[in-house]
């Protein structure tokens, strides 16, 4: 397939961000991406949009030897924010850091960088399609993917786990596996539902 045939090009691409939904993480099992899928996946999100080239968003994968950490940092945001939480729930927490062999916590830089004439919603929008490109990447590559936040993500124990400066958010997790069964997809809106014409 080249450029050189823009019909079945097109249709590939169709193709695939057709067939992209969420996979939620319970369903996401090994063998996930190799080293060599996953230099693919960060090579997908290199090619995201980015004005004045700020680069305004980062990623930390989660290695098998960390899920334990994670799995504490996600205890103590439940504790943080419900001190109340019983041990079935703070369990549950923990069991979170488990799922699925491709986890990545996406951040964004939200400014205090020397870039003001980027605001946030441009940061925001740049990090989404560097997702986007890898929810594809990996859906190319025959995994499912899916993206996860929750309120752990302003918790004071995921900060400092990931090392987040004070200039950065935690955006949500991109998750990657396989799939066993494949689940019907929902009803998109169509072009009407967003489209107007100026
Ligand atoms: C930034 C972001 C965070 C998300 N966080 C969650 C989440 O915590 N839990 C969840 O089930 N889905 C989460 N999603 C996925 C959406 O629920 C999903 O995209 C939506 O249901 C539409 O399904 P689709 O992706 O198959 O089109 C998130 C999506 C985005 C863009």
């Amino acid at each position: 397939m080249t450029l050189a045939e823009p019909l079945d090009y097109a249709e590939l691409v169709c193709e695939l961000v057709t067939r992209r939904q969420q996979v939620s993480p319970k369903r996401l099992t090994d063998p996930g991406p190799s080293p060599a899928q996953q230099a693919m996946l960060w090579k997908a999100a290199a090619q995201a949009p980015d004005h004045g080239l700020i680069l305004p968003w980062r990623f930390v994968q989660v290695s098998a030897a960390a899920r334990e950490q994670l799995g504490e940092a996600f205890v103590q945001a439940l504790i943080e924010r419900d001190p109340q939480a019983t041990a079935a729930q703070l369990e549950d927490a923990r069991a979170k850091a488990a799922r699925a062999p491709f986890l990545a916590l996406a951040i964004s830089r939200t400014g205090d960088d020397g870039h003001a004439e980027i605001p946030m919603a441009e940061r925001l929008v740049s990090l989404g399609c560097a997702l986007q490109n890898m929810l594809l990447m990996a859906q190319a590559q025959g995994f499912g993917a899916g993206l996860v936040s929750g309120q752990a993500m302003d918790s004071a124990a995921l900060r400092t786990t990931f090392g987040l400066a004070s200039n950065e958010k935690a955006i949500c997790f991109i998750v990657i596996g396989t799939v066993g069964k494949a689940k019907a997809s929902r009803v998109r809106p169509s072009a009407a539902n967003f489209v107007t014409t100026l």
